[in-house]
């Protein structure tokens, strides 16, 4: 959007000057219906106060107000010299037919208008943690005491390894990743078929980056992880929204529909949004079509050491006898999500390729993050922290499952909740999603509807119960009791 077209609906705003409601007020109401009918998007800047006072002719103070109650809400992000933001955790009403790019003198290529529009609604984490915030792990219970001696040693003692190293990731780290991953997912693999990456984020890209061909058809899990779809979408594929049930992706359906196709990605251990584990006669077929179709199936087993009842299934890729699947792995839900390390497993010849690919793109992950992580698990802090964690993950979700079947029993129904760090809950009295999730953010607590993650394109046979994700594991008890009375007050219309 151009700051013209920006000054133009903010000199438009409704005021009423000498009506009871003061001034701020009405600013704060038409800037949040602004931003909620998508005049304003997510991420946009808004103008320095003293623009916004002189096109509006109303005082500094004026202006300071609205957007202390609308940052108060959420609505808004700002902090002193860095300037005013909606928050992209706001949903977007509807994405615009086509992406601008304000001030480039030139278009950009076809390619990176499909890269830069891929992943333009997926939200990042912003502001404190609060009720029912998805995607993060408990932070406060890492050690980070720990960390910091293990880095600071390594820092105290440079070696060769501070040049340029090898793209394939540390390598006493990718031998130890190499037992734990036998001995907890049963992968067969050697550390030459491992890669570590930059978050599974950038594992997925790379893969698709060198899979796939514009026009490739692909599946996709839908509902489905926007962070795969991303990449796959950035390479130009053509994702092909394949229905999830209470078995996991619908193999038959992919198969019926879409038999070509490239790659497929999924969730087997714990299907992101619905938490529903793939059962072992779909996980054979998925591995007998792509077999025979000569397609790669890309695992994604982000958060599978955290389950809390009965033994998980191993991994696809420990099936697999045609070397069709790369097993994706990340550290962001055992560890935490701003460390960005992750992984990737994958048959050799495609490892070798792989790895050239990482060096084009950034040579190699940073080197003594790796390093601590590889004395962390040595060491004995990795699988200590994993049950520490495990453990209150599980009280924490005792204590949500707990709480709603306590206060709401009669308005939600909770999905699948013996992995993870999020659950599912229907709606069972027919809310709107998108009416409770913006209830939600106006009362300070985070509700993800469940459609954040389907598909648009896909059809009637992909469409879920509404409802949302909560996540718990991150969230302390006093938060999550106060974000259930929160809820509770929405569903039943207090
Ligand atoms: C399905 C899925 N895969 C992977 C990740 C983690 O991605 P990254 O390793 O890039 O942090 C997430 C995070 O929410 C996820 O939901």
């Amino acid at each position: 959007m151009s700051a013209s077209h920006l000054h133009q609906i903010i000199a438009t705003l409704p005021l009423q000057r000498g009506a009871s409601e003061p001034l701020f007020r009405q600013l704060y109401a038409a800037i949040k219906a602004a931003i909620l009918d998508g005049r304003m998007s997510p991420g946009m800047q808004l103008p320095p106060t003293r623009d916004f006072c002189r096109l509006l002719a109303v005082s500094r103070q004026t202006v300071l107000n609205a957007y202390a109650l609308l940052t108060a809400e959420g609505y808004l992000d700002g902090a002193v010299g860095r300037g005013t933001f909606v928050s992209v955790e706001v949903p977007m009403a509807a994405p615009p037919a086509k992406m601008e790019a304000p001030g480039l003198l030139r278009p950009l290529s076809a390619r990176g208008q499909g890269v830069v529009t891929a992943m333009r609604q997926v939200a990042y984490h912003r502001g404190p943690l609060r009720a029912f915030r998805v995607g993060m792990p408990r932070i406060d219970h890492f050690p980070f005491d720990v960390w910091n001696r293990l880095e600071a040693r390594r820092w105290r003692r440079p070696d060769h390894h501070f040049g340029y190293s090898d793209p394939a990731g540390y390598l006493p780290l990718r031998e130890l990743l190499c037992v734990y991953l036998k001995a907890s997912r049963g992968v067969q693999c050697t550390p030459q078929q491992i890669v570590i990456t930059s978050g599974s984020q950038q594992a997925l890209f790379l893969l698709s980056t060198i899979l796939l061909a514009p026009g490739d058809p692909v599946w996709m899990e839908s509902p489905g992880y926007r962070g795969a779809s991303g990449p796959l979408r950035a390479a130009g594929a053509r994702v092909f929204p394949v229905p999830v049930d209470a078995q996991g992706l619908d193999v038959a359906y992919g198969m019926a529909h879409c038999p070509q196709a490239k790659l497929a990605y999924v969730t087997p251990s714990h299907q992101m949004p619905l938490g529903v584990s793939m059962s072992l006669p779909r996980r054979l077929a998925l591995l007998a079509w792509a077999a025979h179709n000569k397609a790669w199936v890309v695992e994604d087993d982000y958060d599978s050491e955290y389950r809390y009842a009965g033994a998980p299934l191993a991994s696809l890729q420990s099936l697999d006898r045609a070397g069709c699947v790369v097993y994706v792995g990340t550290l962001s839900k055992v560890l935490f999500p701003g460390l960005r390390l992750g992984y990737m497993v994958a048959p050799p010849a495609l490892a070798e390729a792989l790895v050239q690919a990482k060096a084009v793109m950034d040579r190699h992950t940073a080197i003594v993050p790796q390093m601590a992580l590889a004395d962390f698990i040595a060491e004995g802090h990795f699988g200590r922290h994993i049950r520490r964690t495990r453990d209150s993950n599980a009280e924490r979700r005792d204590l949500l499952v707990r709480g709603i079947a306590r206060e709401l029993g009669d308005q939600l129904a909770c999905g699948p909740a013996d992995s993870g760090l999020e659950l599912c809950a229907y709606f069972r009295a027919g809310h709107d999603e998108e009416t409770v999730s913006r209830a939600g953010l106006e009362r300070g607590i985070e509700l993800r509807p469940l459609n954040h993650y389907a598909d648009p394109a896909a059809g009637p046979e992909c469409a879920t119960p509404p409802g949302m994700l909560l996540g718990f594991a991150a969230i302390p008890p006093a938060e999550m009791e106060h974000g259930l009375q929160e809820l509770g007050r929405i569903l039943r219309g207090r």
